[in-house]
């Protein structure tokens, strides 16, 4: 997997657990508030047992008070004591609805304080009654907390404030176990949190210093780049000086050879004509070599000429029917061996932007070619034709000369368009090697490109495209 494939699985590791943790947080934080709400419950029963439990001494006092003094007040305030006692009888009652051990204690507890309000009331009718000096041993079973010798309202009171006590205790114990979850959910949430903005600002750094890095490499391969096209630009200018030179060289070369070459050229036929009855055989046929080799001399410092006159001269521009210029190249050419039956066939219609004394220097040469190695077959057929470009030619029009005649290995095909280079010998195929050398030069000087595929003795094909539009230089 790629680093890019591991941060998003991190990241996403990352999120599930932030997201678990949020729930944990979440429940423990609910965990809290309910355990809290228990914890407040159970006080406000306790604070409700108090209140009884205060009221039913209130009351016991009002009524100790009334005997002692016999003011009404006191009786009245009993009275009150008894209405309170009992809503909060009925508060207690609804609040520990859940609870049936507290319920029936509470109904226990109700039982006691209505049979000691009962003792109360009566010693409160006696007291009442009573005309005489106070006699208080007579009202003392009265007073007494319990009458009848059963538990009394405070034991039962005590019973369930207790009750109350220990459900405080556990659940005050459980308030601080959801704390400290509370806590801890939190305090890890932190650290969580912590860690992956740290990890989120590491991997921003790391990022950052990647860019800047790539951003320093591109600045350095784009200087690079300048100097090396500079370079290039240098060295081209370089090589184009000293192929001009070279070219100006041979031009010069081959021009001055041809004086000299004259001479021999006049002095050997003079030779040959005013002497040949003072030459004997040996001679003659020694005139006669030196007169061949002249002539192929002559011919070949023509084609240097005709190669180097390919570069010197300025590109002309214009539009040009291939097809009609590549059927006047073959009539001419066939005009020069009018014995000969060979069928050409040109596609109608090709037409091309470029220098149309150059352009026919290339049908010449490949037309001349085809004618040549097709003397040797019985039905000879050549035809020129274009088709569209595929692979790196793709979108350009490729023009080519195909014939039947001797073809070529193409083991060899790269020597064909340097100067000199022949892959047929001069006694089957006359020629000096320099025809495919000129196209070539004309083409690239057209920004194309040629090509060549044969098979010895299935003919040939040679190719060429051309730059699509007006071409610079
Ligand atoms: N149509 C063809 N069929 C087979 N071989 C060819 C064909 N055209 C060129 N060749 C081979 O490529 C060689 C080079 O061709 P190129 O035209 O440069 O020279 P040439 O025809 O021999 O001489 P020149 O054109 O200078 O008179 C030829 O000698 C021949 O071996
Ligand atoms: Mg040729």
């Amino acid at each position: 997997m790629r680093t890019s494939g591991w941060y998003r699985v991190a990241m996403f590791g990352a999120m599930i657990v932030v997201l678990l943790n949020t729930l944990f947080a979440v429940k423990t934080l609910h965990t809290l508030f309910l355990v809290q709400g228990w914890r407040a419950h159970t006080l406000e029963v306790i604070t409700h047992t108090r209140a009884i439990d205060l009221e039913i001494s209130q009351g016991n006092s009002a009524v100790r008070a009334y005997l002692l003094t016999g003011y009404p007040s006191y009786v009245e305030r009993f009275h009150q004591a008894k209405g309170t006692i009992d809503s909060e009888l009925v508060q207690l009652q609804k609040l520990t609805i859940d609870n049936p051990a507290q319920q029936n204690r509470i109904l226990y507890l109700k039982k006691r304080i209505l049979i000691k309000r009962a003792a109360l009331e009566t010693a409160v009718a006696m007291r009442s009654g009573m005309a005489g000096p106070l006699d208080m041993t007579a009202l003392q079973p009265s007073l007494s907390d319990s009458p009848d010798g059963l538990p009394s309202v405070y034991y039962c009171i005590d019973r369930i404030e207790e009750e109350e006590q220990r459900l405080l205790n556990d659940r005050t114990r459980e308030v601080h176990h959801a704390e400290v979850l509370v806590w801890v959910s939190f305090f890890s949430a932190s650290l969580l949190d912590i860690f992956l903005l740290a990890a989120a600002a590491e991997l921003l750094i790391r990022v950052l210093r990647d860019r800047q890095t790539l951003a320093d490499r591109a600045a350095e391969i784009a200087l690079l780049n300048t100097d090396l096209e500079k370079r290039v630009e240098l060295r081209t200018r370089e090589l184009e000086s000293s192929n001009k030179e070279l070219e100006a060289f041979s031009y010069s070369v081959s021009h001055d050879l041809r004086a000299p070459l004259r001479t021999i050229d006049g002095f050997s036929l003079a030779l040959q004509e005013d002497f040949a009855d003072k030459l004997s055989g040996e001679g003659q046929d020694y005139i006669n070599r030196v007169r061949a080799g002249v002539q192929r001399m002559g011919s070949l410092i023509d084609a240097l000429l005709q190669l180097s006159r390919v570069t010197r001269t300025e590109l002309q521009h214009e539009d040009i029917d291939l097809s009609q210029m590549a059927t006047l190249v073959f009539q001419e050419l066939k005009g020069a061996e009018p014995a000969r039956s060979v069928t050409f066939t040109a596609q109608p219609g090709l037409h091309a932007n470029g220098d149309s004394r150059l352009l026919r220097n290339v049908l010449e040469n490949l037309i001349g070619n085809a004618l040549k190695f097709t003397s040797k077959v019985s039905d000879p057929q050549i035809e020129f034709g274009g088709r569209p470009g595929t692979g790196e030619l793709a979108g350009k029009t490729v023009y080519f000369v195909q014939d039947n005649g001797a073809g070529f290995d193409m083991q060899y095909v790269d020597r064909l368009f340097t100067a000199f280079q022949r892959l047929h010998g001069d006694r089957d195929f006359k020629g000096s090697g320099i025809g495919l050398a000129t196209v070539s030069r004309i083409i690239r000087r057209h920004h194309g490109s040629m090509g060549a595929f044969s098979e010895p003795g299935k003919g040939a094909n040679f190719y060429f495209t051309l730059a699509d539009g007006p071409i610079a230089g």
